[in-house]
């Protein structure tokens, strides 16, 4: 406890006599030069939004974190919540990793400590709270602490593809179920709370000065948008800013959607996709990112018109040829020859159902269930982190849909399968499951 205080205080003194030298230099603008090192592959979209994390002294605001993260984790089952750390029955824990505390996991601007996940600690960290493991559990005898936490064993945080109760439930799967095929979108329920009469194009509403294409109107007519009544002022009529009088914009944005698709908005805003949208900042671009993307593409704006381009609204075209125009990673670009694209291309070809194809929004931006008022929906979660690390939370999302749960693990902890777009069969084996198994039959040979 004494050490951990001692540090504190160290940290405070440091940060107190920062603070004047940076409220003044704040003032300035120059919010980059101030940092004392790059941020983390999860905040640096949002980094000049200083404020965001820091007091205005430049203290880190602890539950500026939660602000952002707690839906999240609490919607996980989070297996580690602050809250089991302020239990005092667990203080002694604390000494040497308080873990009531984001940061002391999760330091920014030290790209030298950093680690994927903003991770700045080293990865034998369990041992600190759980060095009795082996006495309770003979199948972790012999096992070191730098591997707990890899993938396919156990995570910190998110552990819905791990528990020990799902592992039994999917012993001795086959590698390729036999009734493969994905959940299917439910039919969106207007705001109204129904679909309306289906239009045609002699029915579209705009105003009559504006220039209208044959191809806006003919697309939009072909459009589940049309089908279910919803006209062009739907989308294209928002509030004046001022006055609070519908007005007709001509390029709405995701707060036009908003009025009827709270859901997709929120995902999209929430990832990395929409994120700099939603601290008010400048679109993203693929020229502001880390990861590769093609040069062509740099000065695109994500918006949900990146992927659902104007007026037809096609799916499938947002599924793949959508996420090529922009990504050109290795991962990315291997898609077009694997297993899985040949599925998606059978059937566009009318071999397959759709809910059979696996394309990049398959594992990506996974249709999911959710539940409002009472009732359960399909909808498609916009958020691709929500699936993307630890990468076992795809599992659920999207492959044991389709494979069984020992193929999933091994694939996801393959990372030359990842890089090739799983094309293959995966070179490592999982051993959770097999842990599962014996400790499985060794509480049922104890209570016989
Ligand atoms: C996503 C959250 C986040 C954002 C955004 C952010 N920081 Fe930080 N910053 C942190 C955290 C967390 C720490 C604590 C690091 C530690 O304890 O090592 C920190 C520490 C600091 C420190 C103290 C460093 C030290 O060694 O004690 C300074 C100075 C700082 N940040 C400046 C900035 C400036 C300037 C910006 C905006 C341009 C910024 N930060 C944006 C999270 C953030
Ligand atoms: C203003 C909102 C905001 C704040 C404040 C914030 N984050 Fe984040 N954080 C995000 C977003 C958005 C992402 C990217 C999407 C995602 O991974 O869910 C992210 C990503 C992350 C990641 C995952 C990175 C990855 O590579 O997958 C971690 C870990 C994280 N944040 C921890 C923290 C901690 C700890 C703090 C407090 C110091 C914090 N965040 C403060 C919004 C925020
Ligand atoms: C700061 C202390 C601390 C650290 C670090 C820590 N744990 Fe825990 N862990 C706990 C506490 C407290 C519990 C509650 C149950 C108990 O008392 O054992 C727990 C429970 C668990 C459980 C069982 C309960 C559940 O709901 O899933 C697992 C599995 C687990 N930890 C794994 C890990 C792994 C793996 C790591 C490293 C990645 C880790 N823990 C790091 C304190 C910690
Ligand atoms: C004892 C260390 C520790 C503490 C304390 C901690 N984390 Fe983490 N965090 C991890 C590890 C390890 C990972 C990597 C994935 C995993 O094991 O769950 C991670 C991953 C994450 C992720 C990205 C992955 C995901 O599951 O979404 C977010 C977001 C995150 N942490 C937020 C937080 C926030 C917010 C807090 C404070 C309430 C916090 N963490 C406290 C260790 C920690
Ligand atoms: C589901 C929402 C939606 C509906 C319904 C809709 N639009 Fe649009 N429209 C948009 C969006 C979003 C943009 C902006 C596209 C962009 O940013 O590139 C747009 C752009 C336009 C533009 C700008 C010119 C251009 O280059 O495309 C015109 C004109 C237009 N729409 C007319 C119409 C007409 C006429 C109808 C009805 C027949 C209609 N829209 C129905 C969402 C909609
Ligand atoms: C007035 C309500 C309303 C607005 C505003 C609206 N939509 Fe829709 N949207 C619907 C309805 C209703 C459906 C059709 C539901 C169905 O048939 O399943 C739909 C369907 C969709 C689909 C699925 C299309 C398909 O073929 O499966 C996409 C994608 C979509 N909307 C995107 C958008 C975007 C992007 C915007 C903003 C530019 C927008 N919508 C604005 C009501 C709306
Ligand atoms: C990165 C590409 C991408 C972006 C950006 C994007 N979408 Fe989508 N969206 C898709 C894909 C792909 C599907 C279809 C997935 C499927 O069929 O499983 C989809 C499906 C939908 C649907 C269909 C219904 C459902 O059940 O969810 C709606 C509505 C929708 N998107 C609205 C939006 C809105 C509103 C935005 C902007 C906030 C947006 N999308 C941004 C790729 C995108
Ligand atoms: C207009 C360009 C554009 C389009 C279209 C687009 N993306 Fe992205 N995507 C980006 C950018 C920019 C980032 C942020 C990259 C970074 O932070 O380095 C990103 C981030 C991601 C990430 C998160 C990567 C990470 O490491 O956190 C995933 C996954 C992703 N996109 C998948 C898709 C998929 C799947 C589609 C199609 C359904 C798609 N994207 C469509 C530009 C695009
Ligand atoms: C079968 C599932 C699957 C399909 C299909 C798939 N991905 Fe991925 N993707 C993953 C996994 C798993 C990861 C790795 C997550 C991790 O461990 O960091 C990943 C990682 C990524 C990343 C992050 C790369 C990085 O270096 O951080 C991007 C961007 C991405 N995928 C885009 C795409 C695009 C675009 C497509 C389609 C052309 C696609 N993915 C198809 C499963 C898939
Ligand atoms: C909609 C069903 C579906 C989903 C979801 C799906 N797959 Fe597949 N996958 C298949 C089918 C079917 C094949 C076999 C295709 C063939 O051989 O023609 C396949 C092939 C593969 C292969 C290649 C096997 C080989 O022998 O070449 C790997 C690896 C794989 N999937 C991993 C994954 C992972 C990991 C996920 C989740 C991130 C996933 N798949 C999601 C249906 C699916």
């Amino acid at each position: 406890m004494l050490n951990f205080l001692k540090g504190n205080w160290y940290w405070m003194l440091g940060v107190t006599a920062l603070a004047g030298y940076l409220g003044f230099a704040l003032q300035g603008g120059a919010e980059q030069v101030l940092m004392p090192g790059i941020t983390t592959h999860g905040h640096y979209q949002i980094e000049l939004d200083c404020a965001a994390c820091h007091t205005p002294n430049m203290g880190v605001k602890q539950e500026s974190c939660n602000e952002c993260h707690a839906e999240e984790l609490e919607r996980v089952d989070d297996s580690h919540p602050v809250i089991k750390f302020k239990d005092p029955r667990n203080a002694e824990r604390l000494a040497h990793l308080d873990a009531r505390y984001c940061i002391t996991c999760h330091r920014e601007h030290q790209p030298e400590l950093t680690t994927p996940m903003g991770l700045t600690l080293p990865a034998d960290y369990c041992y600190h709270c759980h060095q009795n493991i082996a006495e309770e559990r003979p199948t972790h005898v012999g096992l070191d602490f730098d591997s707990c936490a890899t993938s396919g064993c156990h995570n910190f945080h998110d552990n819905t593809g791990l528990y020990e109760r799902f592992l039994v439930e999917h012993l001795d799967e086959p590698d390729f179920k036999p009734d493969a095929y994905l959940r299917v979108r439910d039919y969106y329920l207007t705001h109204f709370g129904e679909r309306g009469e289906a239009l045609e194009q002699a029915r579209a509403e705009y105003p009559h000065e504006l220039k209208v294409s044959q191809d806006i109107l003919h697309d939009w007519s072909a459009t589940s948008h049309a089908a279910a009544g919803v006209n062009c002022r739907a989308c294209h009529d928002m509030p004046d800013a001022e006055t609070g009088v519908m007005v007709w914009v001509d390029k709405p944005n995701y707060e036009s959607c908003q009025k009827c698709h709270d859901y997709e908005v929120k995902g999209f805003l929430e990832g990395k996709h929409g994120m700099r949208l939603a601290h008010g900042m400048s679109p993203m671009t693929p020229g502001m990112a880390r990861l590769p993307m093609k040069p062509e593409s740099a000065h695109f704006e994500l918006s949900c018109m990146s992927c659902h381009s104007s007026h037809e609204f096609n799916t499938t075209f947002a599924a793949v040829d959508a996420c090529l125009q922009c990504h050109d990673d290795q991962h990315s670009t291997a898609y077009k020859n694997s297993p899985h694209f040949q599925l998606f291309t059978q059937a566009e070809d009318g071999l397959r159902t759709p809910d059979e194809a696996v394309s990049c929004a398959t594992c990506h931006l996974p249709r999911v269930e959710v539940s409002k008022f009472g009732e359960t929906l399909v909808r498609v979660d916009h958020n691709q982190n929500n699936s993307l690390r630890p990468n076992d939370k795809m599992i659920r999302a999207a492959c044991i849909n389709c494979h069984g749960l020992q193929f999933s693990l091994d694939a996801l902890a393959d990372p030359q399968l990842i890089r090739n777009n799983f094309n293959g069969q995966p070179k490592v084996h999982v051993e959770s499951l097999d842990m599962a198994r014996e400790e499985q039959e060794r509480t049922e040979a104890s209570r016989r």
